[in-house]
């Protein structure tokens, strides 16, 4: 009998040494033709940043990315029809947020992980959940999109004690999902402004390439395991202080900062102390810096204008603070961290201040990131369900040498 010869690997181990690269920096892991990242802009599927965030809403962006074209005036009719339509959760989901209420109230438990486990719950009863048909892929998707904004409100309102808002429909119908978010949460329908800067900050958040979370989707989807395992795993990998969970740290920072100098210290060199101490104990400020872009990430300045713009006109926050002072500090530390370290804000930074100045409790920033980065989440994993190859990569070896038991 002959023994076929081994079979070389397509890559060689002194050719992966070559290009290895901690934390995968600057290697390219797969192919997609949801998004395109440069140094020079952020487009998805072709449609530039600046463009999507000035004329479309995130209905729109939504279709886009997961139906993959601008939608026509009756799709995007009958998308946001469905949207309604899914919005209302199953009794076990709605069951289980209220069950967590002392959990949430003790700090046990953290809105992004029980919205981790709602998606798990969904998982087990949606109809499509073991198909990674292309077609149920895209029903689970409109399902998910539908429905964690509704997991988001109804957890609000078990941490506020209140009676749950849109039990049976999922909010309000003759809103949008930017308003009906907020309206969920606090039971009173936002201004059309307000509404709007959330929009477009879902816009923002809604896709980035082969981020984190959006990289662990894949490799989940890629061993083809299901949709709401590989969007539970995109949660946990956002929840992340390196990741999504910067925009809630960011403002938790500038809390510290306005706790520490005073008010009256905006625009004095207090500020200027705190952060050189900062950078001496070598500390990562949030809401800064980013793998990809190093001269400035395209989402920040758009949501930092529209966040300031609400602001400035509203010199009472719900939580009755003048909310330009929060815009007026975090300018200061912008300056201070492009002039000392040459670091850019990224759109973490802006989120922070601009939710916090609209009242929107810190905890729910990630959660409502996820509301929206869902979208992208899915789309790569019906992208990859659609094309696979398990990722599977290498690792260098820094171990013993190899020896006897
Ligand atoms: N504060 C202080 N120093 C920083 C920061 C920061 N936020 N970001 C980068 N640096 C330093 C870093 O320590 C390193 O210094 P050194 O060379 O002395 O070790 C240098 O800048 C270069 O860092 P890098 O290689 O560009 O960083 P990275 O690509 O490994 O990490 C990052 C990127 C986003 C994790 C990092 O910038 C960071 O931790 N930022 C704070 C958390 C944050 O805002 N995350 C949100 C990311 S973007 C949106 C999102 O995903 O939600």
């Amino acid at each position: 009998m002959t023994t076929a010869a081994a079979k070389a690997p397509a890559v060689t181990k002194e050719q992966a040494e070559a290009i290895y690269s901690k934390g995968l920096e600057g290697i390219i892991a797969g192919e997609t033709a949801v998004c395109s990242i440069e140094q020079g802009g952020l487009w998805y599927r072709g449609y530039e940043i600046h463009d999507l965030a000035q004329n479309a809403t995130f209905e729109e962006v939504a279709f886009l990315l997961l139906e993959g074209h601008k939608p026509s005036s009756s799709e995007l009719a009958r998308f946001k029809a469905e949207l309604v339509s899914e919005r209302a959760l199953p009794g076990v989901v709605t069951n289980f947020i209220e069950s967590m209420g002392g959990n949430l109230a003790s700090g046990r438990a953290v809105p992004m992980d029980i919205l981790r486990s709602c998606v798990s719950i969904l998982g087990h009863v949606d109809p499509d959940s073991q198909s990674n048909e292309a077609a149920a892929g895209l029903r689970k998707s409109k399902r998910l999109l539908a429905k964690i904004p509704t997991m988001i409100g109804h957890m609000q309102n078990v941490i506020d004690g209140k009676a749950i808002i849109g039990r049976e429909r999922g909010g309000d119908e003759s809103l949008d999902m930017a308003a009906n978010l907020l309206y969920m949460m606090t039971g009173s329908k936002p201004a059309k402004e307000y509404a709007r800067v959330v929009d477009v900050s879902l816009i923002l958040y809604a896709e980035h390439d082969f981020n984190a979370s959006t990289f662990t989707s894949r490799c989940i989807a890629g061993t083809l395991s299901d949709m709401h395992g590989a969007v539970a795993g995109g949660i946990a990998a956002l929840k992340g202080p390196l990741h999504g969970g910067a925009n809630e740290m960011a403002m938790e920072m500038l809390k510290e900062i306005m706790k520490d100098c005073g008010e009256g210290a905006i625009g004095t060199k207090a500020v200027d102390d705190w952060m050189q101490k900062a950078f001496d104990t070598k500390r990562k400020l949030m809401g800064f810096g980013h793998r990809v872009y190093k001269n400035g990430d395209h989402r920040a300045p758009i949501l930092h204008k529209l966040g300031k713009a609400v602001a400035e006109k509203d010199t009472k926050n719900p939580g009755g603070h003048a909310a330009i002072k929060w815009f007026l500090l975090g300018e200061q530390v912008q300056k201070i961290m492009l002039e000392k370290k040459n670091i850019h804000p990224n759109v973490d930074f802006p989120c922070g201040m601009t939710y916090f100045t609209m009242g929107i409790p810190v905890p729910q920033y990630t959660p409502i990131f996820v509301a929206s980065r869902v979208t992208g989440w899915c789309a790569h994993i019906m992208e990859q369900h659609a094309n696979n190859r398990i990722i599977r990569p290498l690792s260098k070896y820094t171990g013993e040498a190899p020896r006897k038991w």
